[in-house]
């Protein structure tokens, strides 16, 4: 955590003025949509609260600092919002709430001992007076937020998630690290309803009544509450996992997740295929078939097919001037240690250590075309790769 506050505080600090994008923030803890606004949506991190435009630009709303945990929205009014975490390093906030969109916060209730720093909290929707809330045990409010109960001490089980359902408040889900839980007495006694008992990292119930989950070494899961018929999405995540799962109420096949590296990523089929947020609005499946038509047309005889690079066999090998060649474009070699920007930028203005990869603008390339051709080498990455992508590939362990 500490070098997400390091490397956010130092995007801010030594470009005040220039633009910031998602993908340069660390450790998006909660995403919160208003239905009624297309054009963005707003999230917490441990260094505040942002609005995020659909293109990834953000702006920092909070004026007081907090290291904030959880964001959630009250279900009828989404300018209404409730978080937790810190004040500081060492004080915890309690619970906070803002009704101006997450400009100024003020202090609602504390927790029932002393000042809780709630790392998963939900609301009910039918009844937005009820509040769960997850720190050393499972708190809930009757009061809208201002007082709180422990309600189930966790025993020796790690709770990752809690979310209730839409239909009543007193039917709660959680996602712990032996599989995903369900209560129907408000949180008080649970048993398992998942479909393998490994760690639900995240877990969401949206207004519809359909539970999403992600689940550590298995994949993306969803069913609907009343089936509990588990359908398998994603499964292929390379040790990754997937955290803050949020439904967008404004298209639900749109689901918005945090890699472990704190990569926004994003699926729009329903979770079965996961791409990155950074270049999302053209990693669409038409611009990914104009890149690779321009891939085929303009790259493939140096980087090789299905971008497998010059010389596959020998990637270290070099040319007669002693230059490297051609690269991979997928995931074996560093095309990922790169932001699309830099892709672009080698794409558009050639390499300058070596002329034969050219400037692709002076042959009637636009940004355009390089946007697809990013977009189409994407589409050869796996999860490990998009969310490990740019300057965040120096802290992703394999
Ligand atoms: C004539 C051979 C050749 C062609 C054609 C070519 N490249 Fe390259 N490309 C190279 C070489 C060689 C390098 C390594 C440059 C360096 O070491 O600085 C490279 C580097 C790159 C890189 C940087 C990769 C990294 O890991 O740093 C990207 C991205 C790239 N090329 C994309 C493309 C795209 C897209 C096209 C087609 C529009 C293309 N190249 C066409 C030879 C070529």
């Amino acid at each position: 955590m500490a070098v997400g506050i390091f490397i956010a505080s130092s995007v801010y600090a030594e470009n005040p003025k220039q633009d910031v994008y998602l993908h340069q923030l660390k450790d998006v803890s909660g995403i919160v949509f208003n239905p009624k606004d297309q054009e963005k949506f707003t999230v917490s991190t441990p260094h505040g609260i942002f609005t995020v435009r659909d293109n990834g630009l953000v702006k920092k709303l909070n004026k007081t600092p907090g290291y904030f945990m959880e964001l959630i929205s009250h279900p009828n009014n989404p300018n209404v919002m409730f978080a937790s975490g810190y004040v500081s390093k060492t004080e915890k906030m309690g619970v906070v709430r803002t009704e101006d969109g997450g400009r100024n916060w003020q202090e609602l209730g504390e927790g029932a001992k002393g000042k809780a720093s709630f790392y998963a909290m939900t609301i009910s929707p039918i009844n937005p007076r009820i509040l769960y809330g997850v720190d050393e045990a499972i708190q809930a409010s009757r009061d809208g937020g201002k007082t709180w109960q422990v309600i189930s001490p966790i025993q020796g089980e790690r709770i990752f998630e809690i979310a209730v359902s839409p239909l009543n408040p007193q039917t709660v889900y959680a996602g712990t690290f032996n599989g995903l839980l369900k209560s129907e007495d408000g949180a008080k006694t649970w048993k398992n309803i998942g479909p393998i008992d490994k760690p639900v990292v995240s877990l969401e119930v949206t207004k519809q009544g359909e539970i999403h989950a992600f689940i550590y070494d298995y994949g993306y899961i969803s069913s609907s509450e009343k089936s509990l018929k588990w359908k398998r999405g994603a499964k292929f995540f390379q040790n990754r996992a997937l955290l803050n799962v949020t439904i967008d109420p404004r298209n639900p096949k749109h689901i918005y997740g945090v890699s472990d590296t704190g990569a926004m990523m994003i699926s729009k089929d329903s979770g079965n295929s996961w791409a990155s947020f950074e270049g999302h609005q053209y990693s669409s499946a038409k611009r990914i078939k104009a890149g690779k038509q321009l891939y085929e047309d303009n790259c493939l005889a140096c980087h090789g097919k299905n971008g497998i690079g010059e010389n596959p066999d020998d990637p270290a090998a070099i040319d007669d001037n002693g230059l490297p060649l051609a690269p991979s474009l997928n995931n074996t070699m560093h095309a990922w240690h790169h932001s699309d920007k830099q892709l672009i930028l080698t794409i558009l203005n050639g390499s300058p250590r070596n002329e034969r990869m050219i400037a692709w603008k002076e042959q009637d390339l636009t940004r355009e075309d390089a946007e697809n051709l990013v977009a189409y080498m994407k589409s050869l990455w796996n999860f490990n790769s998009l969310s490990c992508q740019g300057p965040r590939h120096m802290s992703c362990m394999h």
